[in-house]
Parts: structure tokens; sequence; C-alpha cells
């Protein structure tokens, strides 16, 4: 993976063989405080998904990595991050020729109907009205049998859909080019510019949903995001806004 370095020279880049999980390894690593800054690591022990899940993370598997970006501005500043960090991770499989990607509110990667990839931002603090966010990406190439049966949901690895599997450092170092352009971009024009990006994207576009918020179950007809990153469903009763945190989407 240490090719992936390349184009990062002016950026700390930590390439670790195993590690518990790169966006803690990010988190608790003050001297990759930085804009940039990244990690990128063969395997993880204790890999994170959204909602407390479990990531399984198996040794040269997948990509995992993490990316370190400070705002300035609170919540709203950072409102729909994560829909802007899938566009990102799309645009660098498309660059290197796999196609037919999808994105499934809020963040998952899609393609063939399942589940490529994921992302998971934690905002690290917010201090002086500044935003300290470490953005982790874990993208599927292939998983070995044992770990597939451990997974939960429909999933996908790249080895099932491309002929030529992308040499994984091209892939990290696109992941990482695209991550760091759309961040700065991020920061000047927010959302917006992502905006019909994500929506020619969208898994869920005009379909029928069902949106798990805890005990609460509504089903609607998915509508696309606002500009803060909110999913738009119309209901029996009128346009709802759904905000990340504890909702799940699935097909009704
Ligand atoms: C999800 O779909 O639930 C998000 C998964 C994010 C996994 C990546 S792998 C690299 C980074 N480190 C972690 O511990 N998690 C993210």
């Amino acid at each position: 993976l240490i090719n992936a370095a390349r184009r990062f020279s002016d950026k700390p880049l930590t390439v670790l063989s195993v590690v518990d999980s790169t966006n803690t390894y990010l988190k608790l690593k003050q001297s990759a405080h930085r804009n940039g800054a990244a990690c990128l690591a063969e395997a993880q022990t204790a890999g994170r998904g959204r909602q407390g899940r479990k990531w399984q993370s198996p040794f040269g598997a997948s990509l995992y990595l993490s990316m370190y970006w400070t705002f300035s501005g609170g919540y709203q500043a950072i409102g729909g991050l994560s829909l802007m960090i899938g566009v990102a991770v799309v645009e660098a499989l498309n660059r290197l020729g796999v196609e037919g990607l999808q994105l499934k509110w809020p963040n998952d990667i899609y393609l063939d109907g399942k589940k490529l990839g994921g992302v998971l931002v934690e905002v690290e603090g917010q201090i002086h009205d500044q935003s300290h966010c470490i953005v982790g990406v874990g993208l599927n190439i292939r998983l070995p049998d044992l770990v597939r049966e451990e997974i939960d949901q429909p999933y996908t690895d790249l080895a099932q859909h491309v002929t030529r599997l992308p040499d994984r450092n091209l892939l990290a170092a696109a992941v990482l080019d695209e991550l760091q352009e759309n961040l700065i971009r991020f920061e000047h024009e927010g959302l917006a510019a992502f905006l019909p990006r994500w929506e020619a994207l969208n898994l869920f576009k005009a379909r029928k949903i069902k949106m798990l918020c805890g005990s609460n179950h509504f089903e609607g007809v998915c509508l696309g995001v606002n500009k803060d990153g909110a999913l738009l469903v119309r209901l029996p009763d009128g346009v709802k806004a759904f905000y990340g945190g504890e909702v799940s989407v699935r097909s009704a």
C-alpha cells in the first residue's frame, strides 16, 4: 500500500499492517491532526461501522482508510459531509473503470443492489467553533468465504463484478485523492456542490421505502435529499425530512 503515499507527500500518511481501527488511530494520534492526514491499514482488529456495528476487516481483503479534517463552524458546517464522502468514493472507483455504483442514504456504497462499502464519519470534538472530523472508508475488494458468513446484510465485493481487479495501491491513492479534493470543495461550497451527483446515484430514487427510527416505522416514496443531507420522504400525510443518526432505510 505504500505507493498510495506518492500524491500525498506533503501530508502525513500512515500505512500500517494491522491496527485496531484506522479511525481510532487518527483520533488518538495528535500529530496527525492536520487536514488531509490519512491512515491506511491492511487489516483492522476492531473495525467499526455505523450504529455501533462491527466492521469485518480481514487482512488484505478490503480497503480500510481514514482521513482527518477540521472545518470551521459547528454542526451546520458539516451537514451532509458523509453524503459527499460517498460521492468521492464512487468517483474514485469510476476513475478506475468500476461503473454501476449507487449510494444508499446516508452513506453506503452499493453495487448491483448490494453493499460494497461504507463510510463512518466521526466528529471528534467541536472546540472554538471548529469541527474536528475523521472520515473512514471501508471498501470490499475480495472477502474470504469465512467472513462472508458473518456479515448480516446483503453485501458484495469488487471481485464479483470486475474481470480485472484494480491495483490496491491505485485504488487507495484514487480514494485519498478524491477525498482530499472533495473535502476542500465541501469546505468552500458545502453539500450543494455535490447534490446533483448524489441524486443521480441515489439507490432509492422515486422508490417506495421503509424508514426505521427506533420503534417507529414510516413508509413512503423517496424524493431525494435536502441541502442539509436529510432524506426527504413523501408520507401519506406530507413530506418528512429524516436526519442521519439512528435512522435505517430499506426498500418497502
Ligand atoms: C458502515 O457502513 O457502517 C461504515 C463502515 C466504515 C468502515 C471503515 S473501515 C476504515 C474505518 N475504520 C473503521 O473502524 N471504520 C471505518
